[in-house]
């Protein structure tokens, strides 16, 4: 099987550990006869933003509609706003090529990584299952009498019927297959209009899944049992606000942004999916060259698991348990003082045994 990859490595260490999830593609190709992969670079980003005024071409999304994945780094430089970089590339792409899907694995792959007291490993392996086209990052809203003092703001979150149905169906799906129980994160006590709606379409879809068990939980509390019940997690299901904000405490119970992963994923295939790690360009830590590129290689792992070839994407999660295992292969982040590549050419080794 052929695969085509569109690599955005982007800004800062975007570029340093998409390299390494390269190495492990390569390396994979290289031992499977039934395998390969083929790579087209594009060189989007801030800096090409600061030499054409544009983050991507205009014809961006034409060029990438035909690979079967896209590979993404981060994007984010000093001197580029923040929502120029993030709303003209990044979402620009998810929304798209519809990607609705964000899928985050919140998994400790080591008891040493957590700070929380008395968690291990059993306690700490969910799935979030992030909104991701809509909700309150739509873009809804206006700006009225800017500067003056009866000015005012709105930011308005839209749930559609369609979009809402969509994410929390693919979510009782993914419960089913994978035999787990599915949790709810809304706000319907607040939110009277989004949130209630929420969780009257998480319940009439729930009526197909009867096999399913269900739990609701508010933001707040959930946030809260993130940090001190985690075990209580399975699958998750949430909003874009509020998947963006407890993947990053994910992140923070499972050992930081140098391991997070998310997957954008359209699950019709009408349009390329993007595989990307959760964490920024890093601008404190750019060029180097001890950037962690795990976070980038469990994406790959995700790419693999989507392309089909969930053995591969399954050996590179179990290379990546037993290399955080070792602290003197990883990088300075997780205790060790390895190099970025210095990680990547050990894991392949790892990966090919
Ligand atoms: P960041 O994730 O780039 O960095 C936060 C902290 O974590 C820094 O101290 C950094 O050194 C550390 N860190 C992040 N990834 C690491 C890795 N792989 N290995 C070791 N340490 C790592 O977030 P920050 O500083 O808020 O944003 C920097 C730039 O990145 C901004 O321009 C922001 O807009 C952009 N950004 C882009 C994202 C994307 O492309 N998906 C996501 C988040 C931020
Ligand atoms: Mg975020």
């Amino acid at each position: 099987k052929h695969f085509e990859i569109a690599l955005i490595p982007g800004d800062g260490i975007g570029p340093e550990v998409v390299a390494e999830g390269v190495k492990i593609l390569k390396a994979i190709e290289k031992a499977d006869p039934n395998v390969s992969f083929s790579f087209r670079e594009y060189p989007w980003g801030c800096e090409y933003y600061l030499n054409t005024g544009k983050m991507m071409d205009d014809n961006g999304l034409e060029l990438l509609q035909d690979v079967d994945a896209i590979y993404l780094g981060a994007v984010g430089y000093p001197g580029v706003p923040d929502h120029i970089s993030l709303r003209e590339l990044l979402i620009k792409i998810r929304r798209g090529f519809d990607q609705y899907v964000n899928l985050r694995p919140i998994r400790l792959l080591n008891d040493s990584f957590t700070p929380l007291k008395g968690k291990s490993q059993k306690d700490i392996d969910m799935l979030v299952i992030r909104e991701n086209s809509e909700g309150e990052y739509a873009g809804a809203g206006d700006w009225l009498f800017k500067g003056k003092p009866e000015e005012v703001v709105l930011q308005t979150g839209v749930f559609s019927r369609k979009g809402t149905e969509r994410i929390i169906r693919y979510a009782y799906e993914e419960a089913r297959k994978s035999n787990k129980t599915l949790t709810s994160i809304s706000k319907g006590n607040a939110l009277q209009y989004s949130m209630v709606f929420w969780d009257q379409v998480f319940e009439e879809v729930g009526k197909e899944y009867p096999d399913v068990k269900t739990y609701s939980y508010l933001v707040d509390a959930a946030s809260l049992y993130f940090v001190a019940q985690p075990e209580r997690f399975e699958v998750v299901v949430t909003s874009n606000l509020f998947g963006d904000i407890v993947t990053d405490i994910g992140a923070a119970i499972t050992g930081g942004l140098g391991l997070a992963t998310g997957a954008n994923i359209n699950p019709d295939k009408t349009y390329p999916s993007m595989f990307e790690p959760v964490h920024g360009s890093a601008p404190d830590i750019a060029g180097k060259g001890i950037a962690n590129p795990l976070a980038a290689i469990w994406s790959v792992s995700q790419m693999l698991d989507f392309f089909g070839l969930e053995e591969w994407g399954r050996s590179v999660l179990q290379t990546l348990e037993t290399i955080v295992k070792q602290k003197d292969r990883l990088t300075k982040d997780l205790g060790g003082q390895a190099t970025t590549s210095e990680v990547g050419d050990y894991f392949v080794e790892l990966l090919l045994k």
